[in-house]
């Protein structure tokens, strides 16, 4: 997203929000089987790929890598459908235009290990925001493996001179998914065996999908592995709703008094729903049932209802597994009641924008309580929000955390640049009008 201002949507506050909500397709598993169904044999037919622009770009890279896909957008958010011509393992085509992965971490991070296997020279740039986006983490790994990789100050642009990888055993020193999925798919193409030990358990659809398509992935205790030369088998899918999305529901619901809001057919994967606990400590009524474990993903039912709020301390161990709900607490802490003390969370400064420094710039402007440390922030519930003007320096996620902050407010707020929201989200606006009660 390049243009932070362009979109302002304004906020009025809400008094209660209930209702039913169905979000889109998970953004990660999208991508994943995505780019899975590229390296697989056959054709893989994707159900409710997410709608959003991050996904999208992942699609758009893959074709102009010479893959064959058809997109069907639905009627609504959530019956899209992708074809996918799978190329087999390194049957990408060379292109010399640049692939441009937009405002998307994964797709810049998993494409390189794919392209670190293809004999042919890339280039992956992104939008501003990613272009400030740490990659060594992806780039030393994988040079390790025999890849020639280069980047100015190890950010995008990444031009990569792929070839024969070796097997690694790397231990990141920063729990990512997105590492160690760059480094299993690789690991696909390498000689002998890769394994990615984890220092914390992080999502883990990589392994999940992996398998799903027909490749052998084995885990013992934080370290997963795959074996070289392992052709994943094309194969139809559905996605599961994006907890992530859902997760602003979730948040809103326990953030007013009054509401209950239920949402149906959301991914319940346990390596995303870390916030469901954190949601009991701050006194919501939380009840998720699984109803599937279909394509090795459990999904079903999420139900959220306001019980009186109670401050909430998250902790180091946690963040892994809350990383993207992170700011949806901040906003939460600022509601009646609300409170929050979040350490060990400095990887927050490496999304989509630096989200400790931008969530304490917006909350404030909107009236919060709020410090920040170089690894976390506090928040002090004890004061109702007036309502102002935030930035969200055009992240998805600071734009729905402020939507949900802004609720509880005694006056109207502005969002600047919301139409960030369509990384993941392109109807949350919408939906949350939906559920005003
Ligand atoms: C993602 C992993 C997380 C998350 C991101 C999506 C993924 O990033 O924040 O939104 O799909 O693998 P990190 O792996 O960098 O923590």
């Amino acid at each position: 997203m390049e243009s932070p201002t362009s979109t302002k949507v304004i906020v009025e506050p809400a008094a209660r929000l209930s209702g039913l909500v169905n979000c889109p397709g998970d953004k990660s598993i999208s991508h994943r089987y995505a780019l899975i169904g590229a390296l697989a044999t056959g054709r893989t037919t994707v159900i409710r790929y997410s709608p959003g622009a991050d996904c999208l770009s992942t699609l758009e890279c893959l074709r102009s890598l010479g893959v064959k896909i058809r997109y069907q957008k639905g009627s609504g958010d959530n019956d899209s459908c992708v074809q996918i011509e799978g190329r087999g393992l390194s049957g990408l085509s060379e292109t010399s235009e640049n692939l441009n992965a937009g405002n998307s971490g994964t797709t810049l991070r998993l494409l390189a290990g794919i392209l670190a296997a293809h004999p042919f020279r890339s280039t992956i740039t992104g939008d501003l925001s990613l272009c400030r986006r740490p990659m060594e983490r992806v780039i030393d790994p994988l040079r390790t493996m025999g890849a020639d990789i280069q980047a100015e100050s190890n950010c995008p642009p990444v031009t990569i001179l792929g070839g024969q990888l070796q097997g690694v055993a790397w231990n990141p020193t920063v729990p990512s998914a997105q590492v160690k999925s760059a480094l299993l798919l690789a690991g696909l193409h390498a000689t002998g065996r890769t394994t990615v030990r984890e220092p914390t358990l992080t999502r883990d659809h990589t392994e999940r999908a992996l398998t799903l398509f027909g490749v052998e992935v084995t885990r013992a205790g934080l370290a997963v592995s795959v074996t070289g030369n392992s052709t994943p088998r094309a194969r139809d899918v559905r996605v599961p709703g994006d907890f992530s999305s859902a997760a602003a529901w979730a948040v809103a619901a326990a953030a007013l008094p009054g509401s209950e809001i239920e949402i149906s057919d959301v991914g319940l994967n346990p390596s995303r729903t870390v916030l469901l606990d954190v949601l009991q400590r701050a006194g919501a009524k939380v009840v998720s049932e699984v109803h599937s474990e279909t394509n090795c993903e459990p999904s079903g039912r999420l139900t959220v209802a306001h019980r009186k709020l109670q401050p909430i301390i998250i902790s180091p161990v946690e963040v892994p597994g809350l990383i993207d709900e992170l700011p949806l607490l901040a906003a939460l802490a600022t509601h009646r009641g609300g409170g929050l003390t979040l350490t060990g969370a400095s990887e927050l400064r490496n999304k989509e924008s630096d989200r400790i420094t931008a969530l304490v710039k917006g909350l404030r402007a909107l009236g919060a309580n709020i410090s920040e440390q170089s690894d976390g922030l506090t928040v002090t519930g004890d004061c109702t929000l007036t309502g102002g003007t935030v930035d969200p320096k055009a992240d998805h996620r600071l734009v729905m955390a402020f939507a949900i902050a802004a609720l509880g407010a005694s006056g109207p707020s502005t969002i600047l640049g919301a139409d960030a929201v369509s990384v993941s989200y392109p109807t949350f606006f919408e939906t949350l009008n939906s559920l005003r009660k």
